[in-house]
């Protein structure tokens, strides 16, 4: 026998063998199916699939093998879940996570009114006209450094698609872009039936929110978040806003998308500057609110799944924003660094989430710190800003947030426990 025929032979063997397997391991995942749903249980168990991972790659002692094993265990697990879903589709529903097809996913938002889905998965980018009512007007608003490509996505599935494009940099988050945008809608004749569709990162966000939210009193919003930043934190939870006088989101709106399309496949072409930044503020959702997130965090494993952060600091943000809508307590927690974080952001340039990152060491215990310093270590996020105390703290009192001569702050003692402190304004000088 030649050396293919052979080669052919042994495969077909361990197919066969792998098929006998494969039939064994489904009937114990639909007994675990079975089991949860019974007891209402999460289908999803991030603990317990990174487990199986480590188990699986502990067998094989050739690395090169087991960079693929892993994949190969990553993506049996999937179909796993998959079964899963058409076994129990309601017991799917359980961690908040419905499973819809092909790895995609749906994080419903629960809002007493305006509740919206949260369309997760790669490829879901593809998908936009079965999500968004797209056979309308369409703004499609997206900015100088996103791949056009992705925009003309989106336009390709419209009716009749306008694509408005901002310049890069948070500066577009503007007024005078506002104003813009506005009018660019007004001589285009939209009216308040059409909608406008984001196709870019916090900035592009926060700016088409806030032209939805005040054209003709309000018309459809649509996400599609293209950073890491924007993929965990900004696009959901109805913040939009543009920036006024050097001040940061000082006019803007709570303004609710329909739906938001989160395809992590859209960060393949995103730089590593813009990766850190977002997992500066899954990070801080972590510290403030999923200890267990923090230790994924910590064990490094967020490396080989940016997937699982991103499903993970939505399933945060959403809780929060069910439970305080209009930040009227507990979503505060959710501006942990950000009172220093701005301060560093207008005063440096630097990107937002680095600079959220260097405001979290001024409002935590020294464990946290200690804990926080080590893991910025290992994504390379900065420690420090080059403003002096004196310079941050004219900011931050010249900043919206101070409420007269007190200021909230949000402060983690420990790990997954956020507390909001309110102090006269001077006494943040201390931390400073
Ligand atoms: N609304 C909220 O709740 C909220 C929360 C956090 C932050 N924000 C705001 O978000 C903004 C920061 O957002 P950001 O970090 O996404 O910055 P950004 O929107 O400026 O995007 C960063 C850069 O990445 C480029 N880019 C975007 N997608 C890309 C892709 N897929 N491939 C290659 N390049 C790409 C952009 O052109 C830009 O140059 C700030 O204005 C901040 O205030 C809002």
């Amino acid at each position: 026998m030649d050396v293919l025929a052979s080669a052919r032979e042994k495969i077909n063997k361990v197919d066969r063998e792998m098929a006998r397997l494969f039939s064994i391991r489904m009937e114990a995942v639909k007994e675990i199916a079975e089991y949860k749903a019974e007891r209402a249980l999460p289908i999803f168990d991030a603990k317990r699939e990174e487990e199986i991972i480590r188990n699986a790659a502990s067998v094989i002692e050739c690395d090169e093998i087991k960079a693929h094993y892993i994949e190969f265990i990553k993506s049996n697990m999937s179909i796993s879940r998959s079964y899963q879903a058409e076994l129990y589709p309601d017991a799917l529903s359980m961690g908040g996570v419905l499973y819809e097809c092909e790895g995609i996913k749906r994080i419903r938002v629960e809002l007493s009114e305006n509740s919206y889905d949260i369309i997760l998965g790669c490829g879901a980018l593809s998908l936009a006209e079965k999500y968004f009512d797209l056979k309308r007007r369409v703004l499609i608003v997206t900015d100088t450094g996103v791949p056009r490509e992705y925009a003309n996505a989106v336009a390709d599935k419209c009716a009749d698609p306008y694509i408005y494009t901002v310049e890069q940099g948070e500066a577009s988050k503007n007024i005078s872009n506002f104003e813009k945008m506005l009018s660019f809608m007004a001589q285009n004749r939209f009216t308040r039936t059409d909608c406008v569709v984001a196709v870019g990162g916090g900035v592009c966000g926060d700016l088409a929110g806030f032209v939805a939210a005040s054209y003709m009193r309000g018309v459809d919003f649509y996400n599609i978040p293209t950073t890491l930043l924007s993929q965990v934190d900004s696009s959901i939870g109805g913040k939009v806003a543009v920036n006024l006088g050097g001040y940061k989101n000082t006019v803007g709106a709570f303004y609710q998308p329909k739906c938001v399309i989160v395809d992590p496949e859209l960060l393949l072409t995103l730089d590593i500057g813009q990766i850190r930044s977002g997992l500066a503020e899954s990070l801080k959702m972590a510290t403030t609110s999923d200890a267990e997130l923090f230790e994924i965090f910590e064990s490094g494993s967020f490396l080989d799944d940016i997937g699982l952060v991103i499903e993970r600091s939505l399933l945060i943000k959403k809780g929060i924003v069910e439970r305080d809508e209009r930040e009227s307590g507990e979503r505060k927690i959710l501006n942990f660094g950000h009172t220093v974080g701005h301060a560093v952001e207008s005063l440096t340039g630097m990107l937002h989430g680095h600079a959220v990152a260097v405001g979290m060491l001024y409002v935590c215990s020294p464990s946290v710190r200690e804990r926080l310093l080590s893991i910025y270590d290992v994504i390379g996020l900065p420690c420090r800003a080059e403003p002096c105390a004196d310079e941050l703290y004219g900011f931050i009192l010249r900043d919206k947030k101070a409420d007269g001569s007190n200021i909230t702050l949000t402060y983690v003692n420990e790990i997954g426990k956020a507390e909001l402190i309110k102090m006269p304004i001077e006494k943040i000088k201390d931390l400073l």
